[in-house]
């Protein structure tokens, strides 16, 4: 790595970035390093071929051809494949094939939470937070099957250490802490979308920004966490975003239909509530199943309704896959598997003359990883439906906001237990409710639980704990 004025000089002009070194004669001894760090964290020449996509980009993709993908759809699964499916997937968490992934890096922003994403106070009543709802329910799953789960949560360098100290603190959650891996995503530059040049965050800082969920391949494998699974006999990962509280962890019907379809990468969908919304699209083209964004799906292939009026494409994605252990081992041996993509943002930055600068409009572009472009080269992909009410109820934004809110998450989690009480018999008044994992997890087992005539006439948190 370059360390000294000369070297780091040398880099620098070869790729155009002289200006990374502006400040240097004010800097600290220490400040150089961490300069130079920064620096040598950086690969100028991808990110200069990058920025000529970038700047050659003729605005949406050309997309072919589209069909709807492979899928489960609710309205077609008898229920002796669903139990089929169910049987499958808990043999394979109860034979100790099954890990999961949590993705909890990433940067919130749109949040405007101080604290990783991940300590969210979500709980309607109880105030855990988005780590213990998720994690309570990977216990619920562990406890169920007699099995371990093993537990990888991806972190960002902006949530590594508030993440790992958290669960320290608070003895893992409950999880075996040898079942519980950390790995930190990378990061990428922020370049300015006039002229390509890296931006400074500071004098002695480069601006850097995590690389995207999709840099969760490259730093699993860095970790090794890939051979750590396969020594344990993982087979299958299962992998959620930690900014949904609705997470069907380790949904067994879901593994179960994985497996028996020989899937190589299985993705949960909902139905889109409209033509428009603003989910990624699943499709299926000549050479592959893709998930499109809304931002570039065709407008026609968003309005294309079948016989009755249904939209063709109505597979949303709500970001819930289960993936092969072996399929990520050869994904990850190809440095190009997944491609960036590119966001213009408002990067605050320290121009030439030192000045902090905070733009009021889109300044640069910024460049990340999806983990859906996994999809193309998956053997056998496949789409499952879920109800929507069941699986995903997004914290994106703070509440006041439109949509995706802390609030809206609440409410959706207060219905869904309303739901599993009522189906066991419960009358429940207009009173936000709350149910601990472990003291059921579904539908079923709430039936379990309950007395007959039972009566919900107060805000009631139902826990062991
Ligand atoms: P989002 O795309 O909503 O990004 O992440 P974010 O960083 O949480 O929030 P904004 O966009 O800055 O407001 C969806 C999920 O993917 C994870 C997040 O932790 C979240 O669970 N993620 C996102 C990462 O792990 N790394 C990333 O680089 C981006």
């Amino acid at each position: 790595m370059a360390e000294s004025r000369g070297e780091l000089e040398a880099l620098l002009a070869e790729h155009g970035q002289a200006h990374l070194l502006q400040f240097w004669n004010e800097l600290t001894v220490d400040q150089r390093r961490e300069l130079a760090r920064d620096i040598g964290s950086v690969d100028f020449a991808l990110l200069k071929r990058l920025y000529q996509r970038f700047r050659n980009d003729t605005g949406r993709e050309r997309c072919g051809a589209l069909e709807p993908p492979p899928a489960i759809r609710l309205s077609e699964e008898c229920e002796s494949a669903r139990m089929r499916a169910v049987e499958l997937g808990r043999q394979a968490i109860a034979d100790g094939k099954v890990a999961m992934i949590l993705v909890a890096g990433g940067q919130g922003t749109r949040l405007g939470f101080d604290r990783p994403k991940g300590l969210f106070p979500i709980g309607p009543l109880s105030r855990r937070t988005l780590f213990q709802v998720l994690v309570d329910r990977l216990r619920a799953i562990r406890r169920r099957h007699d099995a371990a789960v093993p537990l990888w949560i991806l972190t960002s360098p902006a949530t590594d250490e508030a993440t790992r100290a958290y669960f320290r603190e608070r003895d893992y959650l409950g999880l075996p802490p040898a079942d519980v891996h950390f790995f930190c995503q990378g990061t990428m530059p922020a370049v300015d979308r006039a002229n390509g040049r890296v931006l400074l965050a500071d004098r002695h800082r480069i601006a850097l920004s995590p690389n995207g969920h999709g840099g969760m391949l490259a730093a699993l494998d860095e970790c090794g966490g890939l051979e750590q699974a396969a020594e344990r006999g993982i087979e299958y990962f299962f992998y959620g975003q930690v900014d949904n509280p609705l997470l069907p962890v380790c949904d067994p019907r879901m593994i179960g239909h994985h497996i028996e379809y020989a899937s190589e990468l299985t993705s949960l969908a909902v139905v889109k509530r409209h033509a428009d919304e603003r989910v990624g699209n699943f499709v299926q083209t000549d050479a592959c199943v893709q998930i499109i964004e809304y931002i570039d799906f065709p407008e026609e292939a968003a309005r294309r309704v079948d016989a009755s009026g249904r939209l063709v494409f109505w597979a949303g994605s709500i970001a819930v896959h289960v993936m092969n252990r072996a399929f990520l081992q050869r994904a990850a041996a190809r440095a190009d598997a997944l491609p960036f993509h590119f966001a213009l943002k408002k990067t605050p930055f320290v121009n030439e003359q030192g000045e902090r600068i905070e733009p009021d409009q889109p300044n640069s572009v910024k460049f990340e990883r999806f983990i859906f472009d996994l999809l193309p080269l998956a053997e056998r992909p496949l789409v499952v439906e879920v109800e929507r009410d069941e699986a995903f109820a997004p914290v994106k934004n703070a509440d006041g906001s439109p949509a995706d809110t802390p609030a809206a998450a609440r409410r959706m989690m207060i219905a869904q237990h309303r739901r599993w009480l009522e189906a066991a018999g419960a009358r429940v008044a207009d009173v936000p409710v709350e149910i601990h994992p472990l003291w059921a997890d579904s539908a079923e087992e709430v039936a379990g639980r309950l007395g007959c005539e039972t009566v919900v006439d107060e805000p009631t948190y139902f826990t062991d704990c």
